[in-house]
């Protein structure tokens, strides 16, 4: 986990998206996890755009909303960020401890860095020594703008809350997948399509091997139905849902043409990885997530692109909740939207 100003108590995990804020909390016993509170609030199309916090007065009453309608008494908060507000890297270091790197990080970071040092928080995790060289480390390098985080921390101190830990997207999604499924032996893709923003994050026993952040996302479809079938935004966005029951040609291949645009995209990423990698390291799976995941005809088009079986991350199938307060057919339905959310209520506060 790459937290902030970390501390050990009670946190509820936020993720605002371009399309929406979502809220999960849950309880955490031994070795499972049950859910407490879960609430998604939709957020006006120009409240988020290209990934930056336009409308932030939006923004925080949707917050807000989700935190009085669902009764939350918990004020801490895990969120995360994505896109170009972070820079992931994996740099190869001398060996040395954790602490040892807590010192030096800020001085090492800068040569990887396209901006004043000053200006960013810099997070770390040691991945474990390098196969090829034993006297180096591999480190992931994790850089958050911080005016983009300062963003963040009024959000939340004007909704009446505390941002405790600062995640990343991809991370979220990666512990939502490690709770739920364990921590894969083979290298898994983990592709998690919102509506502005695609995180891809390769992983293996709990490690990044690989992440990158494309623009590109469900926002495309709706602009796409709206430019070539001449509907406003509204309707755009309720017949992209829609696709699947609806029998009109021209629509279905308008999600087609953009269906193989973002499947091309997830190919190029995961062929740029495999050609870094070693024969063992390449992908052998991979899994879908986010809203888009359940687009008409995305995960048939990103299996076909890929020759591989594209499966779906279910971030609610390790969960415990009472069926009495959570419908199951409404928990499938959303199941896709929440991966983020979900592993950011799962971390572990205090945990690295
Ligand atoms: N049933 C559905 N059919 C098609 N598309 C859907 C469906 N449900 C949600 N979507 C689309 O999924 C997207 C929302 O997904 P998600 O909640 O993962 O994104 P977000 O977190 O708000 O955005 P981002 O993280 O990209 O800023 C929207 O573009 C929405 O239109
Ligand atoms: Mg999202």
């Amino acid at each position: 986990m790459f937290g902030l100003f970390s501390r050990k108590k009670d946190l509820v995990g936020i993720d605002i998206g371009s399309s929406s804020v979502k809220l999960v909390q849950v309880l955490a016993d031994k070795d499972s996890f049950q859910l407490l509170n879960l609430g998604i609030v939709p957020l006006p199309h120009e409240a988020i755009v290209d990934n930056s916090l336009m409308d932030t007065a939006a923004v925080v009453q949707a917050v807000k909303d989700l935190v009085a309608s669902l009764g939350i008494k918990t004020r801490d908060v895990a969120c995360s960020i994505s896109g170009n507000a972070v820079i992931i890297r994996k740099i190869l270091l001398p060996a040395m401890t954790s602490e040892e790197l807590e010192e030096q990080i800020s001085w090492e970071a800068e040569q990887y860095i396209p901006f004043d040092i000053k200006d960013v928080h810099v997070d770390f995790q040691i991945l474990g020594a390098d196969p090829v060289d034993p006297g180096k480390i591999q480190v992931l390098l994790v850089a958050s703008k911080k005016d983009i985080i300062n963003d963040y921390v009024s959000i939340f101190s004007d909704a009446g809350l505390n941002l405790a830990v600062m995640d990343v997207d991809a991370f979220a999604v990666q512990n939502a997948f490690e709770l739920n499924y364990g921590q894969p032996e083979v290298v898994r893709a983990l592709v998690n399509v919102g509506a502005g923003i695609m995180n891809i994050n390769v992983i293996r026993d709990g490690s990044t091997l690989f992440t990158r952040d494309v623009q590109m996302g469900g926002h495309q479809y709706t602009e796409e139905i709206q430019k070539q079938l001449g509907f406003n935004s509204d309707e755009a966005e309720a017949r992209k849902m829609l696709a699947g029951s609806l029998s009109d040609p021209l629509l279905k291949e308008v999600i087609e043409r953009t269906n193989e645009s973002l499947a091309q995209e997830i190919r190029r990423s995961i062929d740029f990885y495999n050609s870094t990698a070693a024969n063992d390291d390449r992908i052998s799976a991979i899994s879908i997530s986010g809203g888009c995941s359940k687009i008409y005809g995305l995960q048939d088009a990103v299996q076909a692109r890929l020759g591989m079986e594209v499966e779906l991350l279910d971030p609610f199938a390790n969960l415990r909740y009472d069926e009495k307060t959570f419908d199951p057919e409404y928990l499938k339905e959303i199941a896709p939207l929440m991966a983020v959310g979900v592993g950011l209520a799962m971390r572990r506060v205090g945990d690295k």
